[in-house]
């Protein structure tokens, strides 16, 4: 592999390779074999693979118990690109990405990420309100180092500056981390964003910096307002200059409530990089996934597969995406209205995703979700960072309004004591 993308690899990552030769050369040569003894898979008399019934209770092809490749079923990969173009059509027709490699969800794509391109002692460039499992991911398996910029400017807006700073500091080879939208906050950037956030990842690889962006789109498809984009940065970082690489990360996982399901995707993008480069990074990808867990679950492909296939797939992903909308709206309603709740509570810039997250007035976090948890109240949040993160997914419509009151009224319980 040619620089600049040699150069963003780690020491494992330049090292790393799909082994085609071995085993697995070898199985594949053997495939059409009249008898093919390669395996270690164990097949019927009649050539049938071997099955317990009582495990295939449901009935599924004995096709979805065999292995599949490390690189994942070609037909879910396919499929996937496919549906990456169809979700991105304004940013990403006509761009050469690679064929996303099937992970064991994203925290194994964000995990593959991190043993391609983090060395011990490297930085990831992130927004300080984040999924706190990064610091297992990267910290401790990786002996990187989370270095954070405040989220938000003043205004409210995506912190540009706060990134391109740290982007702009010492050495050549940097890595960020943008998710959006975003956990904890649920926050995805707005279009004006996105442009600032592009002239500035643009000014840094134009300083000469080899810029590798991981794109955690966990939550992708789930904007419930206007003048945010629909679509993953991905499209549009991937073609902006040739010291820059797009990594994304996404699955089915949240896009489509299969949480235990256990697959995902890595995917790469870079400008005027080339199908060999594409070729060398997905091999790579692969071969770590060899090396540590061999394969993606294939139930899970298969499930996914016949899910993609079929015509009931985009009105069905539509009626659940209403569900998680109206609550957004109700919430946002509800703290309209209540303007009383603004003593008590400052609510983060939110627009998409999951989650929202508010900042109590006056009062411990932990204390108030403490109290929250009592039989007074009965509420579950999450508290990080000075904040109360709410998962609105969780919330039926109809509950939404106590909810809130009961925050309203904890705090200023709270505030009494
Ligand atoms: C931002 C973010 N990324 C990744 C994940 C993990 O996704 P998966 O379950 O697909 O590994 C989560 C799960 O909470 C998340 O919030």
């Amino acid at each position: 592999m040619n620089s600049p993308l040699e150069a963003m690899l780690s020491k494992r990552g330049k090292r790393m390779y799909f082994p085609s030769a071995g085993i697995l050369g070898q199985s594949k040569e053997a495939v059409g074999s009249a008898v093919n003894a390669t395996i270690g898979m164990a097949f019927e008399e009649d050539a049938s693979p071997m099955c317990l019934p009582c495990v295939n209770s449901v009935g599924l092809p004995l096709t979805s118990f065999l292995y599949a490749p490390s690189f994942g079923q070609a037909g879910l990969r396919t499929a996937w690109s496919e549906m990456l173009l169809a979700k991105n059509k304004a940013s990403l027709a006509g761009k050469a990405y690679s064929l996303p490699v099937v992970t064991s969800a994203l925290t194994h794509g964000l995990s593959i990420a991190g043993y391609l391109f983090l060395d011990e002692g490297d930085e990831i460039i992130l927004p300080d309100l984040y999924w706190d499992n990064y610091d297992l991911l990267f910290e401790e398996a990786y002996g990187a180092t989370l270095t954070t910029f405040p989220m938000f400017t003043k205004t409210g807006a995506f912190n540009v500056k706060g990134m391109e700073r740290l982007l702009m500091g010492d050495g050549d080879k940097k890595v960020v981390l943008l998710n959006f939208p975003n956990n904890p906050t649920g926050y995805t950037a707005t279009h004006a964003d996105e442009k600032a956030i592009c002239a500035a990842l643009k000014r840094v690889a134009k300083a000469g910096k080899k810029v590798v962006v991981l794109l955690d789109d966990a939550y992708f498809g789930l904007v419930y307002e206007p003048g945010v984009s629909t679509e993953s940065m991905f499209g549009a970082l991937m073609d902006l200059h040739p010291n820059i690489l797009a990594v994304k990360l996404d699955g089915p996982t949240k896009e489509d409530y299969v949480w235990g399901v256990r697959v995902g995707f890595i995917t790469f993008g870079a400008k005027g990089a080339t199908a060999g480069q594409y070729g060398a990074l997905e091999a790579k990808a692969a071969g770590i996934v060899r090396g540590s867990i061999s394969n993606v679950s294939s139930l899970g492909q298969y499930l996914l597969g016949k899910a993609y296939s079929s015509p009931d797939y985009d009105r069905q992903k539509r009626q659940k995406y209403n569900t998680l909308k109206k609550r957004f709206d109700r919430i946002k309603k509800i703290l309209a209205k209540h303007t009383a709740y603004a003593s008590s509570f400052v609510a983060m810039p939110y627009n998409s995703g999951y989650f929202m997250c508010v900042k109590p007035i006056g009062v411990d976090p932990e204390a108030l979700r403490k109290l929250l948890l009592t039989e007074k109240y009965q509420i579950g949040v999450i508290t990080l960072s000075g904040l109360i993160r709410i998962a609105f997914s969780t919330i039926p419509l109809d509950k939404l309004d106590t909810f809130f009151a009961r925050i309203h009224a904890a705090v200023q319980e709270l505030r009494k004591q």
